[in-house]
């Protein structure tokens, strides 16, 4: 494969005649010059059009008031939440920093769902003040609190329980949520769902509409989120019974994966839902309980392949007869998902994207950290100081899970939309750093 062929990992991203790597037909050897590295960059276009599959596959394949929701953790800061709600999805926060954005971007509030398996009184109480639509409760200590401060307030509110189906979505282990012995959510298999879900029916409070479960995350078939999906149907079925509560709403969680790399499968979403969708159906069918809507939550898959972090070179340094070592600006402090995951990456020189490689490259971060690299044995064409490294595919949980470590400042992050380019996040200076010490 060439260099230029590999660059081309999405529609989006494009070698122009100078040989410089462009996203959403903007040059990016121009955008590291003109607001300076490490840049992240997030092509807006990408964005909606991610979302867009999302909302009509939703309406095509799913039953009526099924919708998509964003894991606005994958990418959270206030220029994307206006962007997401403009093409009909709601939002998912992790924690109240998250919702606290996301209001102060003007994000209708009945649009959100509350997640999160550690919530605080005064997290609860926030989100209260603030109307969202449903919180997504973990366990019976929340579904307490939760229904008090409801009480105090004078508000009843819908609420959706997240339970763990017991599914192990051959992901990796940091990243896989479902399984019984995960810290999210509460059992099925051990039959404390069924206590908290009765229990839950008996709180004046609270509107329970239904049930959520997340298996995990970078999945790329549909075939977990069917198993996943069989479970808490029958599991609805089983309440229904037993109950007499009929769920309305059964949300399946995030998880649907991006191509990191040319190793990776292509994935079509529009056909994963649909084929979800017809099993849900027949399976309704089965158990001859009503269609719920069906919410799903997607957040790597719709800003991952919308970014890229850009990167000066800093040295090379060859260990002889071991290794290449490429220092770049920036790192794990920016990128932490190599270090935490192995995550593979794209890496690209961007201003000599269609030169063939000559060796083969470690990235390093500048972290004093030996961990600290972006991605080992990188074919590169021999980069040097100054050179503009890409990194491809880093719109989902690279900003979110940046930090400061080694008071390195949080990049800037550019938007791009129709080949025009503002700034949504300016660079942290040394004042930032400092602002909170007293
Ligand atoms: N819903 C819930 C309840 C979740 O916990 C998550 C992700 C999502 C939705 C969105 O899943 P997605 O569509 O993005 O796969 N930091 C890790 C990913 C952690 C995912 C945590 N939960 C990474 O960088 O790979």
């Amino acid at each position: 494969m060439t260099t230029r062929e590999r660059a081309m990992l999405h529609p989006n991203y494009s070698v122009d005649d100078r040989g410089h790597f462009c996203i959403g037909g903007v040059d990016s050897v121009m955008l590291a010059k003109k607001y300076g590295t490490p840049l992240y960059v997030l092509d807006e276009d990408a964005v909606r059009r991610n979302c867009r599959t999302y909302y009509s596959s939703v309406k095509k394949h799913f039953p009526p008031g099924s919708t998509a929701i964003y894991a606005s953790k994958a990418l959270s800061f206030k220029r994307i939440y206006p962007v997401i709600n403009e093409e009909g999805l709601g939002a998912d926060v992790a924690s109240a920093g998250e919702l606290y954005i996301a209001k102060s971007a003007g994000f209708p509030m009945e649009k959100i769902l509350f997640h999160g398996n550690g919530k605080s009184e005064a997290d609860i109480r926030f989100a209260l003040e603030c109307s969202i639509g449903c919180f997504v409760v973990d366990n019976r200590e929340e579904l307490d609190t939760l229904n008090r401060c409801a009480g105090e307030m004078g508000i009843r509110q819908k609420i959706q329980l997240r339970l763990t189906p017991g599914i192990d979505p051959h992901t990796f282990d940091a990243v896989n949520t479902g399984k019984i012995d995960s810290k999210f959510g509460t059992a099925i298999a051990t039959g404390q769902a069924f206590s908290l879900t009765s229990y839950a029916l008996t709180l004046r409070n609270l509107d329970l509409q239904g049930f959520h479960c997340h298996i995990g995350s970078q999945i790329f078939d549909d075939r977990p989120f069917c198993d996943a999906a069989d479970i808490m149907l029958d599991y609805i079925a089983t309440v229904r019974d037993k109950t007499g509560f009929t769920a309305s709403v059964l949300n399946l969680g995030g998880g649907f994966a991006v191509r990191y790399t040319h190793d990776d499968p292509e994935i079509s979403i529009e056909e994963n839902i649909a084929r979800l969708g017809s099993h849900i159906m027949d399976r309704c069918g089965e158990l001859h309980i009503p269609v719920p809507a069906i919410i799903l939550e997607p957040g790597r898959s719709i800003v991952a392949d919308a970014g890229v972090t850009l990167y000066t070179v800093e040295n090379v340094k060859t260990i002889e007869d071991y290794k290449n070592y490429v220092t770049v600006d920036g790192g794990m402090a920016d990128n932490p998902r190599y270090a935490l995951y192995r995550s593979p990456y794209t890496v690209l020189i961007a201003n000599r994207a269609a030169a063939n490689p000559d060796a083969l490259y470690t990235i390093a971060g500048r972290c004093c950290e030996s961990g600290d690299m972006i991605q080992e044995d990188v074919p590169l064409p021999a980069p040097q100081r100054g050179d503009i490294a890409a990194v491809l595919v880093t719109g989902a949980y690279n900003y979110s899970m940046a930090s400061n470590y080694n008071w390195l400042c949080r990049p800037a992050l550019v938007m791009l939309r129709g080949g025009t380019e503002t700034l949504a996040i300016r660079h942290e200076t040394f004042a930032d750093l400092a602002a909170c010490q007293l």
